[in-house]
């Protein structure tokens, strides 16, 4: 149940597997560990002090195993409920290998895993997220882009009267095809690979305006937002579809996300839509529970802006009342299956998590965030750029009861598909002109698989 193209390894110096096992996940653990000695100094009670020095420990030793290359051990039993997953991968899969030559998505996945062993087994940290003040700075960081989503968006999307059936269809696909790129490209602000961004950075990446949306589609590679539309637009004749986002980032990747939601919701396009987060800090910027939590609760009552008008404020108030309403009208649900931080792809997802594959088989469409869910959905392997995304995604694809399956990705790492005839020639070109541009998060793709019915 492989696809026939090689997975990427870290030892494979070409690509961005090895940057990332060689150079970033060490600053980004080197990083943590520096979260964490702050929140060690900010402690008085000895016990408590004592049981996170254990956890900085055991950091270390983290950092010793992955600097050191050592062999992947399994992971130690702490009640999560991955534990019997990952376990069964390394030892099925993964014995004797270490972080260089195991496939990089699956070294990459149980670096995570190792880091958050380092708390759950302690007795007062167990939920401790080493990225949490990074997730919540960016987002306050973010103002520009946050305002000018809320300024437009707080009030319920409504279609002008007096216009025809023709007219009012039109104007809700272009409000469609422009939110499904604000989706997209929210999904640029990454902090695993902007780790010290400015604040003109943030600004530069997160621009939303309608001129910007319309230069930015042609940096959509491969592009399915037609045939997007076509399968949305659909819902609404079964009084409104379920639709199911696999989240990618916190912060205001998640902001966009639901700005998005919203308006599915808003159009009766959806009835309910289901959002599936992490169970514990995953990959840096992936969104927890607590991360879900946090953007709701700060929208209505947090002090995040402190240069914002009163206007700008109620904007974002009226968003988190409607969003907090949703939760508890049981439109808009929030989930997290423990599949979502194990290291298995999704070529695995119907045979290891049969209870997850049914529950998403039962969506209209399942929207995938992001470029980790991409590099999941499509093996993280050395696929020609003109493969077809349905054939990339092998199982999501051809399984009986596969759901209708999106990925909305902006491009940070070596696997790139769905580019069409010509998308060999096309990758090949932009290998010449633009070395980097499979990192550089400014090229995107919008794919779409049309799912097997069951
Ligand atoms: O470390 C590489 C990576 O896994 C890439 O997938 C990407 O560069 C980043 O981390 C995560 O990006 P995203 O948040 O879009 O999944
Ligand atoms: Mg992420």
């Amino acid at each position: 149940n492989n696809p026939p193209w090689p997975a990427y390894r870290g030892y494979h110096e070409y690509s961005f597997a090895h940057a990332t096992m060689q150079s970033r996940l060490p600053t980004i653990l080197g990083k943590a560990i520096d979260d964490v000695t702050v929140t060690l100094n900010q402690q008085s009670s000895e016990e408590i002090i004592t049981d996170l020095v254990r956890c900085i420990e055991r950091m270390d030793v983290l950092m010793h195993d992955l600097s050191g290359n050592a062999k992947l051990r399994p992971i130690v039993d702490d009640n999560e409920g991955d534990v019997a997953l990952w376990n069964k991968e390394i030892a099925k899969y993964f014995q004797g290998k270490d972080f260089m030559n195991a496939p990089w998505l699956f070294a990459e996945a149980y670096k995570y895993r190792r880091l958050r062993e380092c708390f759950s087994v302690s007795k007062f940290w167990k939920d401790y997220d080493v990225f949490f003040r990074q997730k919540c700075d960016t987002f306050s960081r973010s103002s520009d882009a946050v305002f000018e989503l809320s300024m437009r968006f707080a009030e319920p999307f409504k279609i002008a009267e007096g216009m025809s059936d023709d007219e009012k269809m039109e104007a809700e696909r272009l409000m469609f095809l422009e939110l499904t790129q604000v989706c997209l490209w929210g999904n640029s602000t990454d902090l695993s690979l902007l780790i010290n961004m400015s604040e003109e950075q943030i600004k530069a990446l997160q621009s939303t305006g309608g001129e910007h949306l319309a230069a930015t589609e042609k940096n959509i590679l491969g592009n399915h937002l037609n045939d997007l539309w076509a399968t949305v637009k659909e819902l609404r004749g079964k009084t409104g579809g379920r639709v199911d986002f696999i989240l990618d980032n916190a912060g205001f990747e998640l902001y966009c996300d639901c700005v998005y939601a919203d308006f599915l919701i808003q159009s009766g396009l959806a009835s309910e839509v289901r959002f599936h987060g992490k169970r514990y800090p995953w990959f840096v910027s992936d969104v927890t529970r607590k991360d879900w939590e946090w953007l709701l609760n700060s929208l209505v009552y947090g002090q995040l802006f402190p240069k914002a008008t009163e206007i700008e404020l109620g904007s974002l108030r009226k968003l988190g009342h409607r969003w907090k309403e949703y939760e508890q009208q049981g439109k808009w649900v929030y989930e997290q299956h423990p599949f979502w931080c194990t290291g298995y792809t999704f070529w695995d997802l119907h045979s290891e998590a049969p209870d997850l594959f049914l529950h998403l088989s039962k969506s209209d469409l399942v929207i995938f965030k992001g470029d980790l869910n991409h590099r999941k959905l499509t093996y993280d392997c050395a696929a020609p750029a003109s493969t077809p995304f349905d054939v990339a995604i092998g199982p999501m694809a051809s399984s009986a009861g596969a759901p209708k399956v999106a990925s909305l990705r902006t491009i940070k790492s070596d696997v790139v598909v769905g580019l069409g005839d010509q998308g060999d020639e096309l990758a090949e070109k932009l290998d010449k002109e633009e070395p980097g541009w499979k990192i550089s998060g400014k090229y995107a793709v919008v794919l779409l698989s049309e799912g097997r019915p069951g």
